[in-house]
């Protein structure tokens, strides 16, 4: 990496960075590789923003309100006395381009998701006084125009393992995504569907285990599509599961987000077949109505869903599954809302994230489709399927009532200390840890178990939080 003015000219003190960070776990990972690569340049991260000399805020354009939170931080910033370097990362900055520059002259960097391997320079070239704009090729300028001119895992390829304090880790598999569902703006800011090799996984997996990083998550807007091919030789996400199993440290593999249509036999037979793989799938079926899907391009109809779930039930009888839905699609009735409550019925969803229709500027539901849902509207069936989803949750978690779990153990949880939830030992506190299926569970234990994995057997329950006790 090129080296850039890492220091305060006047004082000749490392330069400090705050990194703020919104979004998906693909923002949380470009965070954490920003991170490592800002630190091997010489720059000092810290935790507050008023001490900080430059802010750089990692951003996101999924929904209106994502985006409305970045141009407050921004209104803030532009009145602020002090003056720092601005940058704008992510999914934004790839959307809106140098337009930022002129709305919010306090900005000094724009800086797309495929470009951050430049960061470092952009900050030297800001502490110069210029400015600068790096995003990645218009998707119509296709697929190798992205591969020559955005890094499709250069940040990943140099990444510094100990950078990330938990036994977590996110590794990318793929970038970007070829679905094109008509509300979605994640193929316009991501670009092209691209599967990282599997050496490259396997080598960065091995790393993060040797540093002791011993859970994995494998992320890819629909990462179950993976597919690498090199000659005639094809690498499905199947077959790199298998190869990740076997890596010495690797405790547990996830992987998000899936996609239905792309859920094949052999990635849950892959998953029942290898101990460490996480009974947790997260496929969204965002409706649960035909005539919303169509207009939605998902490609899959209500009976293929019903199909997918059938089947990882009948393959892992104990996975658990995880929803996305949209509430007040353009034209969605009320028959095709209560088809997704029924939907979350059947499918018994561990849980589900349910977000209001949002419509982003150019996509094909935007240019095709009037938000013709009232707000209010979009409110009541957002707050229907969370009552439905509450419901089928619970009884889920109270499935789980008397069994013994393995758990990750992340910390002391948010609630302890507070009235009710301080323990009798002194050497305990209300720790929190997460099942193979992603049931957040709270205990009482010492806090040095953090980033181990203890046995415990649950006691109570609500529809979110399991409540156990230590086993020996
Ligand atoms: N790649 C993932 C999801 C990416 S975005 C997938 O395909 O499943 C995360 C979630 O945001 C989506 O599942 C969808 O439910 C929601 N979402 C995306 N665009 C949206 C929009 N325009 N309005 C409201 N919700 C949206
Ligand atoms: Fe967006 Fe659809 Fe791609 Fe998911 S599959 S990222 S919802 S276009
Ligand atoms: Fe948002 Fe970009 Fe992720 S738009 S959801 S941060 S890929």
């Amino acid at each position: 990496m090129m080296c850039g003015l890492l220091e305060c000219e006047i004082c000749g003190i490392a330069m400090k960075v705050y990194l703020e960070t919104l979004g998906c776990q693909m923002n949380r990972l470009d965070s954490e590789l920003i991170t490592g690569q800002l630190l091997g340049a010489g720059y000092e991260i810290v935790d507050a923003i008023d001490t900080a000399d430059v802010f750089l805020i990692n951003t996101c354009s999924v929904r209106e309100q994502a985006e409305n939170k970045v141009y407050s931080r921004l209104g803030r910033e532009a009145i602020s006395p002090r003056q720092r370097i601005i940058g704008v990362l992510g999914c934004m900055a790839q959307r809106c381009g140098a337009k930022l520059l002129r709305r919010y002259p306090c900005v000094d960097i724009i800086c797309g998701p495929g470009q951050l391997h430049s960061l470092g320079e952009m900050i030297a070239q800001a502490a110069a006084g210029n400015k600068s704009v790096a995003c990645d090729p218009d998707r119509k300028d296709g697929r190798e125009a992205f591969e020559r001119n955005s890094s499709i895992d250069s940040l990943d390829h140099d990444r510094d393992t100990k950078v990330g304090s938990s036994a977590q880790a996110y590794v990318r598999v793929m970038r970007g995504c070829d679905k094109f569902c008509t509300y979605c703006i994640v193929p316009f800011v991501r670009g092209p569907e691209i599967s990282r090799s599997p050496e490259a996984i396997c080598e960065e997996v091995k790393q993060l285990a040797g540093a002791g990083r011993s859970e994995i998550t494998l992320i890819g807007q629909t990462v179950n599509s993976y597919r690498y091919t090199a000659g005639d030789m094809s690498t499905r996400l199947s077959d790199l599961l298998e190869r990740l199993a076997v890596i010495d440290g690797v405790r547990r593999l996830r992987f998000v987000t899936s996609y239905p249509t792309d859920f094949g036999d052999d990635i849950l037979k892959a998953m029942r077949d290898l101990p460490n793989v996480c009974r947790y799938i997260h496929c969204p079926p965002q409706s649960g109505s035909d005539r919303v899907l169509r207009a939605m391009n998902r490609k899959y109809t209500r009976a293929e869903y019903d199909n997918f779930v059938d089947r990882a039930y009948e393959i892992m009888p104990d996975v658990s599954l995880v929803g996305d839905f949209i509430v007040g699609f353009p034209g969605e009735e009320e028959s095709d809302h209560q088809a997704s409550a029924e939907l979350i019925r059947r499918s018994r969803f561990k849980n589900s994230f349910i977000f209001k229709y949002s419509t982003r500027e150019g996509t094909v539901g935007a240019k095709t489709l009037e938000d013709s849902i009232p707000f209010e509207v979009k409110r009541q069936r957002n707050n229907e399927l969370l009552a439905v989803q509450a419901e089928v949750s619970l009884a889920h978690f109270q499935s789980f009532i008397g069994r013994e779990v393995e758990l990750l153990v992340e910390g002391p949880s948010p609630l302890s200390g507070k009235p009710g939830n301080v323990s009798d030992d002194p050497n305990c506190v209300q720790m929190l840890g997460r099942t193979t299926g992603d049931h957040i569970t709270v205990f009482q234990g010492p806090e040095s178990l953090a980033g181990q994995y203890v046995k415990a057997r649950v006691t109570s329950t609500t529809a979110f939080t399991l409540f156990a006790d230590l086993v020996d």
